[in-house]
C-alpha cells in the first residue's frame, strides 16, 4: 500500500524570520517534506527532525565534486540531513535549459548518494493542446529509465503540468488521474509501488479531491506551502 506524501517546494522564497514563523505555526500531519532554498537547508533539516518531517532540496549537480562554482553535490545534501531532492522541475528545464539527459544524470546521482529523487515530469499547454501529453511524459521517463536495472526503486515521481504551475489553473482530478495511471503503467512492475505526486496549483480546497484518485499519492506544492495553515490543510487531506 503506497503512503501519501506531501512535499513543499518553497522555490526562491523565505528568510530566517519566515522559517522561524513557519515552524512555530505549522502543525504537521502525515509524511511531509520541506524543500527550502539552499541557504536554509541546514536550519530546515534541523527543524524538520524536531517535528518528524523530512528535508529536501530543490536541485543538485550530478557531479560528485569539482570546479563547479555555485553548485551543490548530492553528498553535500546528504551531509546536511537532506533525504529528498527535486530533479527536473519545469522551471529548471525551461529557465536553465536542463535537458532530459541532464535531468537523468541528476536523478541517478541522487540515488547513487542515497537520496530519494523526486522526478518532475509534465507537459506545456501547447503540448497538451496538440495531444502530445502522454508522448512527452513517456520521453521524460524513458530518458531516466534508460538501461538501468531498477531505475524506479527509492524514487518519487511528480506529475506537474506546466500550465498548472503557479497559474491557479489546477488540472481536474480526472486529467491528473489519467496521466498518473499512464505513468504507473509505463513503469511496469515498479509502477505499482512508486509514489506519484501531483503538482500544479494544489490548494487547501482542492487537495482532497485530487488525493481521492486511485493513482495520486500526494502533492508537490508551491505557493500554498508558504502558508502554514493552508499547507497543513493540504497535508491533513492526504
Ligand atoms: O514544485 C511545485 C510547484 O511547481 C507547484 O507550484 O504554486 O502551482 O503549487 P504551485
Amino acid at each position: 500500500m503506497r503512503q501519501k506524501l506531501v512535499v513543499a517546494n518553497w522555490k526562491m522564497h523565505g528568510s530566517s524570520a519566515f522559517i522561524r514563523g513557519f515552524f512555530a505555526e505549522f502543525a504537521p500531519a502525515g509524511n511531509v517534506v520541506i524543500c527550502p532554498p539552499y541557504p536554509y537547508l541546514a536550519t530546515v533539516a534541523a527543524a524538520c527532525a524536531e517535528k518528524g518531517l523530512e528535508a529536501g532540496a530543490q536541485n543538485l549537480n550530478a557531479e560528485p565534486q569539482g570546479a563547479f562554482t555555485g553548485e551543490v553535490s548530492a553528498a553535500m545534501l546528504g551531509d546536511l540531513g537532506v533525504r529528498y531532492v527535486i530533479v527536473g522541475h519545469s522551471e529548471r528545464r525551461s529557465l536553465y535549459g536542463e535537458s532530459n539527459t541532464v535531468v537523468a544524470e541528476k536523478y541517478h546521482a541522487a540515488r547513487a548518494a542515497g537520496l530519494v529523487p523526486i522526478l518532475c515530469v509534465g507537459e506545456t499547454l501547447e503540448q497538451r493542446e496538440s495531444g502530445n501529453t502522454l508522448q512527452v511524459i513517456a520521453e521524460q521517463l524513458a530518458a531516466v529509465s534508460g538501461e538501468a536495472e531498477s531505475p524506479w526503486d527509492n524514487a518519487v515521481i511528480a506529475y506537474e503540468p506546466v500550465w498548472a504551475i503557479g497559474t491557479g489553473k489546477t488540472a481536474t482530478p480526472e486529467q491528473a488521474q489519467e496521466v498518473h495511471a499512464f505513468i504507473r503503467q509505463a513503469l511496469g512492475a515498479e509502477g505499482q509501488s512508486i509514489q506519484v505526486l501531483y503538482g500544479g496549483s494544489v490548494k487547501g480546497d482542492n487537495a482532497a479531491e485530487l488525493f481521492a484518485q486511485a493513482d495520486i499519492d500526494g502533492a508537490l506544492v508551491g505557493g500554498a506551502s508558504l502558508k502554514p495553515e493552508e499547507f497543513a490543510k493540504i497535508c491533513s487531506a492526504a
